[in-house]
C-alpha cells in the first residue's frame, strides 16, 4: 500500500479534502484494503517531488519500494492515486507485481459489496468504463509511438480495437438493461416491504467501525438454522432490541472521500437499499480529525438519495470510537448527546454504549408506532398471527366474518399490511 504525497494532481482536489490529514488517508486506504480481506503487510508514504508520467514515482522511491516488495514476497500493491495504463505496467515489470490503483481497489470493493441487480449493473458498468478508458489511452499512446516511427497498422493495435469494440457493446447492453432496471425499481420496492421485519441499516465512513459494530449489536443474536437469516445474505443479520422486538441490521458499504467521479453512480446504486430502512444508524469516527466534514459528505448523500430529512427522525447517530478520546473530550461529546437525543456515544470495540444505541433504536421504532383499526377475514389466519406477532393488540371483537382489532403497529408494518392486503 503506497500514498503518494503531496498531492498527485494539483487543484482537482477540494479545500475541504485537503484538509484531511495524510496519516488518515493512509489508513483510510489500508481500511479499503482490508474491506476486501486484503492481507496488507506494509503502508508507506511515498513522496513526489515530480510525479513521472512513465512510472509516477521517482527512481530512489521505485528502488525502495522494490527492495520492501520482493523481501516481503509481496504480491499486490495499491498506489493510492490514479495510475495512467503505462505507469500501470511500468511499475508491475519493475517490482514484478500486481500493481492497481485507487479507482482499481475501490471497483474490487464495490464489485464485492453490490447488492442489488441494479447496483451490480452499475458497478459492471463503471468498471468496463474505467477498462476501456485505459484501452484507449494505452492505444492512442502506441499509435503515437508508431506514427513517429512511420509505421501503420500492426497486430497488437487490431487486438486492441476489438477488445474497444467488445467493451462498447457490453457497456451499450448494460445501459439498457439499467435502462430496464430502474422502470421495474417500483415494484422491487414493494416486494421488498414484505420482509417482515424492520430494517435497520448503517452507514458511515469506511473505517468508521460498521462492521465492528455489526458485530457487536448482533453477535448474540446469531441463530444458527435460522432459515429467513441465513438466506440472506452475510451483510444482514437479525437484531433483537431490549423490548424483545425484532429487526433486521444492514450493514452497508463505507464512504469513501474524494470518490472518483466516475464512480459516484456506482457508490449510490450500492447505497439504494437504505432509502427502504426503517432506521439509518450514522457511524461515525468521534476519534477522526475529519469527523465534521464526513458527516456532512453523508447527510448530502442520504437526502441526494431521497432520504426525507436526514437530520430528523430517521437518522441515529452512534459516535464511535469514544475509547480513543480523552476525559474532556468525552465529556463534551455525553453532552452534546444529551442535548439533541439524536445519538449515542460509544464503542464497538469494548462494547460500551451498545445498550443505550439498542435502546434508542427501540425507542425510534416504538415512537413510529401508531393505532389502527383493523378488519380481518376469520380465513385469513396468516395475517391475523402476524398482526398479533407484530403489533401489540389493544382490543379485538369477532363477528361471524371477521375479527375487528385496534392494533398499535409501526409505519412500516402499517405499509407491510397494505402491501399484503392487496395481495389476498
Ligand atoms: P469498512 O468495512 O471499510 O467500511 O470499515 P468499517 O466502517 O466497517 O470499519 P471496521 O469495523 O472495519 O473498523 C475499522 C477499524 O476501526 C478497525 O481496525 C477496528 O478494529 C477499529 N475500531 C472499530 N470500532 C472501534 C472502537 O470503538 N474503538 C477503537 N479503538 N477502534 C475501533
Amino acid at each position: 500500500m503506497v500514498h503518494p504525497v503531496p498531492k498527485m494532481a494539483p487543484g482537482r482536489h477540494s479545500t475541504e479534502n485537503s484538509s484531511r490529514s495524510i496519516e488518515a488517508r493512509l489508513e483510510e486506504a489500508v481500511g479499503l484494503a482490508k474491506a476486501i480481506r486484503l492481507d496488507v503487510v506494509c503502508a508507506e508514504f511515498a513522496r513526489i517531488t515530480r510525479p513521472r508520467p512513465s512510472s509516477l514515482l521517482g527512481n530512489g522511491t521505485l528502488e525502495t519500494l522494490g527492495e520492501l516488495i520482493s523481501e516481503n514476497d509481496i504480491g499486490l500493491v495499491v498506489i493510492d492515486a490514479p495510475l495512467s495504463p503505462v505507469q500501470q505496467r511500468n511499475l508491475e515489470r519493475r517490482w514484478q507485481a500486481k500493481v492497481i490503483d485507487r479507482t482499481g481497489l475501490i471497483l474490487e470493493i464495490f464489485g464485492a459489496r453490490a447488492r442489488t441487480h441494479e447496483g451490480r449493473l452499475q458497478v459492471e458498468l463503471a468498471a468496463l468504463s474505467y477498462q476501456r478508458s485505459r484501452l484507449v489511452r494505452s492505444w492512442t499512446h502506441l499509435e503515437r509511438q508508431r506514427g513517429g516511427f512511420g509505421f501503420l497498422g500492426g497486430p497488437g493495435e487490431s487486438q486492441l480495437e476489438i477488445d474497444r469494440r467488445l467493451i462498447g457493446e457490453r457497456i451499450a447492453r448494460l445501459k439498457r438493461e439499467l435502462d430496464a432496471t430502474r422502470r421495474t425499481r417500483a415494484l422491487h420496492r414493494e416486494a421488498r416491504r414484505r420482509v417482515p421485519y424492520p430494517v435497520v441499516a448503517l452507514v458511515g465512513y469506511t473505517n468508521a467501525g460498521k462492521s465492528t459494530l455489526f458485530n457487536r449489536l448482533t453477535r448474540s443474536s446469531v441463530i444458527a438454522g435460522d432459515m429467513l437469516f441465513a438466506t440472506l445474505d452475510p451483510t444482514m443479520r437479525r437484531l433483537e432490541l431490549p423490548s424483545g422486538r425484532q429487526a433486521i441490521l444492514s450493514d452497508t458499504v463505507g464512504f469513501i472521500s474524494d470518490l472518483p467521479t466516475h464512480l459516484v453512480a456506482a457508490f449510490r446504486a450500492t447505497l439504494e437499499e437504505v432509502i427502504e430502512a426503517d432506521i439509518v444508524v450514522h457511524v461515525r469516527d468521534a476519534h477522526h480529525p475529519d469527523s465534521e466534514a464526513q458527516r456532512n459528505d453523508v447527510l448530502n448523500v442520504l437526502i441526494d438519495l431521497g432520504l426525507d430529512e436526514p437530520t430528523e427522525d430517521a437518522v441515529v447517530e452512534a459516535m464511535n470510537k469514544i475509547d480513543l478520546l480523552d476525559p474532556t473530550a468525552r465529556a463534551s461529546l455525553a453532552g452534546q448527546q444529551l442535548s439533541n437525543s439524536q445519538g449515542v456515544a460509544l464503542s464497538a470495540a469494548t462494547g460500551e454504549g451498545r445498550d443505550a444505541l439498542l435502546e434508542l433504536i427501540d425507542r425510534r421504532l416504538e415512537s413510529e408506532a401508531r393505532v389502527v383499526r383493523l378488519e380481518i377475514p376469520h380465513t385469513d389466519g396468516k395475517t391475523l398471527a402476524w398482526v398479533y406477532d407484530r403489533g401489540e393488540v389493544l382490543g379485538r371483537r369477532d363477528d361471524n366474518e371477521a375479527a375487528h382489532l385496534s392494533v398499535r403497529l409501526s409505519e412500516a408494518d402499517i405499509a407491510r399490511l397494505r402491501h399484503r392486503q392487496r395481495l389476498h
